[in-house]
C-alpha cells in the first residue's frame, strides 16, 4: 500500500478481534486517518509509518494461549501513545510485568463503570458512572509497576489502567461499539488530548492526493477499467477520469442480467455527464447462449464470471497502449487478505473479476484500497455523482441470473425484471430503500393456480426478498409495513404477466443467504 503522507495516522495493530473494522471506522469518523495491520507488524515498518499512536486490538485468544498473539515488547520503547483494548490492555499488563487470570467464565454484554480518574482517557466526563460493553473471558489481576486505574466494574477491579509518564493506555470493555456511553469521547481523548492528532483526513484530500499519484503512475498509458453502474467502480471511473481524462477506457459489459433499462442509464450517465470513453459490449445472445439449460446456482456463477472475463479480454484487445487495470477493492478486502487469521479475517466467497488482473497481464490500480465503503460514497459526492448511483443497493455481479432459480430464458428475465421494477418503485415510495440494505424479487421455478375475472390462471410464484444488514455477512428478513408488500405484490400480480402467486421471504442469514443462488 502507498504511504499516506503529511497526515497524522493511528497505526492499529490486530489481534484478531471482531470489532477491529470498527475500531478504525471510528477514527476515521473523526477525520483522523488510520491502517490496521497483523499483530506482528515489524517494529521498522511501525516506524516507516510513523504513527501519532498506536492502538492493540482486542482478540478471542488469552495471553497464555500457546499461539496467542504477542506483539514486541519493544513498541512500548517508540515513545508513541499506546492503547490497548480488551486483550489489547491484558497483552499491555501481561508484558510489562503485570499479570492476567485466566478464566473460564466470560463477562459478555453491558456492564456499570465507575470512573476514578477523570483526566487521561476520560477527560471532560460529567458522570462518575458509565454503561460499557465487555467481551473477555480473561482479566487483569495486578497491573504493572507504574501503572494505575483509573476505571473500575463490578466484575473488573481494572476496568481501565494508564501509565500517563509512558502514556500507555488499557480499557477491558470496548469503546469502539455503541453500546459503551461515551465511546467516542474514548477514542477522541486519546486521539486529540494523548496523542495530539489533527483532523486531517478527508475525502477532498484524498482526492487531490490520488489525482496526483494517479497522473504519475498512468503516465502516459491507457488504463481500462470494468464498469458495473455500481457504487465503487462507478466512483473509481469518475476518479480516475479527473487524473487522466481520455487515457480512461471504460468497458461496460451488458450481460442481459441487468435489471430493466440499467444498460441505458449506465451508458447515458457516463458519456454525457461525464464524457468518459465508454464502450458498450451488448453481450446479452452470447450469455443467455452459455447458460443455456443450466440450471446448477454454482455453474451459472462460473459460466458468467468466465464469460465476463472472456468478453472483458477481447474487448481490451482492441485498444491500445492499455498498461493498467482499474478495480474497486476496498480496505475491508485488503485487510481479509493480510490480518491475522482471526475471527476479523472472513474468507470472501465473491470475486466478480477475479482471475481477470492475471489473464491479462495488467497492473492493478486499486485507488480505494485505504477506503470503507461508507468513504468511497462520499468521494462520489465530492466528484458529483448522483445520489441515485452513490445511494445504490448491493447488485451481485451474476445479476438476475442468480435471482431467477431453475433455467434462465430471456421470457423469465423480462418477466423479472417487471417485477423488480415494482418492487423498487413501491420500496422507493414507501420511502424504504435507504433503510435496508437490499430490496428484490426472486422468480421460483413453481407454478400454482390463481383466479382472474372468471379465467382460471397457472402461472409463475416469485418471492420478495428485503433484508436489513450492516456488511451483507448477517442479515435479517425485514419488517415493512404490511402496506408495502402488499401494495407491490397486488401490482406485480396485476401487471406482470407470468407472475399470479406473491410471497415474502422470512429467511435470516445465516442460516440461509440473502440471495437465493
Ligand atoms: P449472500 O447471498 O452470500 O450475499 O448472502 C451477500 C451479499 O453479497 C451479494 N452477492 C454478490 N455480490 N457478486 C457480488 O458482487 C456475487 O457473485 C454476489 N453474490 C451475492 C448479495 O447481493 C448480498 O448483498
Amino acid at each position: 500500500m502507498q504511504p499516506v503522507t503529511n497526515l497524522d495516522k493511528i497505526l492499529i495493530l490486530d489481534f484478531g478481534s471482531q470489532y477491529t473494522q470498527l475500531i478504525a471506522r471510528r477514527i476515521r469518523e473523526q477525520n483522523v486517518y488510520c491502517e490496521i495491520h497483523p499483530f506482528n507488524y515489524s517494529l521498522d515498518k511501525i516506524k516507516e509509518f510513523n504513527p501519532k499512536g498506536l492502538i492493540l486490538s482486542g482478540g478471542p485468544s488469552s495471553v497464555y494461549d500457546k499461539n496467542a498473539p504477542i506483539c514486541s515488547k519493544e513498541v512500548f520503547l517508540l515513545n508513541i501513545p499506546v492503547f490497548g483494548i480488551c486483550y489489547g490492555m491484558q497483552l499491555i499488563s501481561h508484558l510489562l510485568g503485570g499479570k492476567v487470570c485466566s478464566s473460564s467464565k466470560r463477562e459478555y454484554g453491558k456492564a456499570t463503570i465507575s470512573i476514578s480518574d477523570k483526566s487521561n482517557l476520560f477527560l471532560n466526563f460529567d458522570n462518575s458512572e458509565g454503561n460499557v460493553w465487555m467481551s473477555h473471558g480473561d482479566k487483569v489481576e495486578i497491573i504493572p509497576d507504574g501503572f494505575k486505574e483509573i476505571a473500575n466494574s463490578g466484575n473488573s477491579p481494572y476496568a481501565a489502567i494508564c501509565h500517563p509518564g509512558k502514556k500507555i493506555y488499557g480499557v477491558q470493555f470496548h469503546p469502539e461499539v455503541v453500546h459503551t456511553n461515551n465511546g467516542t469521547e474514548i477514542l477522541k481523548n486519546f486521539l486529540f488530548s494523548i496523542c495530539n492528532c489533527k483532523s486531517n483526513w478527508n475525502m477532498k484530500n484524498f482526492i487531490d492526493l490520488q489525482v496526483s499519484e494517479l497522473k504519475e503512475k498512468i503516465g502516459t498509458k491507457n488504463i481500462i477499467c470494468g464498469l458495473s453502474g455500481g457504487v465503487d467502480s462507478s466512483v473509481a471511473a469518475v476518479l480516475i477520469h479527473k487524473a487522466i481524462g481520455s487515457q480512461l477506457k471504460c468497458i461496460f459489459v451488458d450481460n442481459g442480467l441487468l435489471r430493466a433499462n440499467e444498460a441505458t442509464r449506465v451508458v447515458k450517465l457516463f458519456r454525457e455527464s461525464f464524457h468518459i470513453d465508454l464502450i458498450h459490449v451488448d453481450a446479452e445472445e452470447r450469455f443467455l447462449n452459455a447458460l443455456q439449460g443450466v440450471t446448477d446456482p454454482e455453474q451459472k456463477r462460473k459460466i458468467i464470471g468466465h464469460e465476463f472475463i472472456n468478453v472483458f479480454d477481447e474487448e481490451s484487445k482492441k485498444l491500445s497502449n492499455i498498461e493498467f487495470l482499474a478495480q474497486g477493492t476496498l480496505y475491508p478486502d485488503v485487510i481479509e487478505s493480510i490480518s491475522f487469521k482471526g475471527p476479523s479475517a472472513t474468507i470472501k466467497s465473491h470475486h466478480n473479476v477475479g482471475g481477470l488482473p492475471e489473464k491479462m497481464k495488467l497492473k492493478l490500480v486499486e485507488p480505494f484500497r485505504e477506503l470503507f465503503k461508507d468513504e468511497v460514497r462520499l468521494v462520489g459526492k465530492e466528484l458529483d455523482i448522483p445520489d441515485e448511483i452513490i445511494n445504490r443497493q448491493p447488485f451481485p455481479g451474476p445479476g438476475l441470473a442468480i435471482r431467477i432459480i431453475g433455467e434462465i430464458t430471456k421470457e423469465r428475465l423480462d418477466v423479472l425484471r417487471k417485477a423488480d421494477t415494482i418492487l423498487y418503485e413501491e420500496v422507493k415510495k414507501a420511502d424504504y430503500y435507504n433503510k435496508i440494505w437490499q430490496s428484490f424479487v426472486v422468480l421460483l421455478p413453481i407454478k400454482s393456480v390463481g383466479v382472474m375475472g372468471d379465467e382460471r390462471t397457472y402461472e409463475n410464484v416469485a418471492t420478495i426478498r428485503i433484508v436489513e444488514s450492516i456488511d451483507g455477512m448477517t442479515a435479517d428478513w425485514a419488517k415493512v409495513p404490511y402496506e408495502l408488500l402488499e401494495k407491490a405484490s397486488s401490482r406485480i400480480i396485476n401487471e406482470v404477466k407470468g407472475i399470479n402467486r406473491v410471497v415474502y421471504d422470512i429467511s435470516s442469514k445465516p442460516p440461509s443467504t440473502i440471495e437465493w443462488e
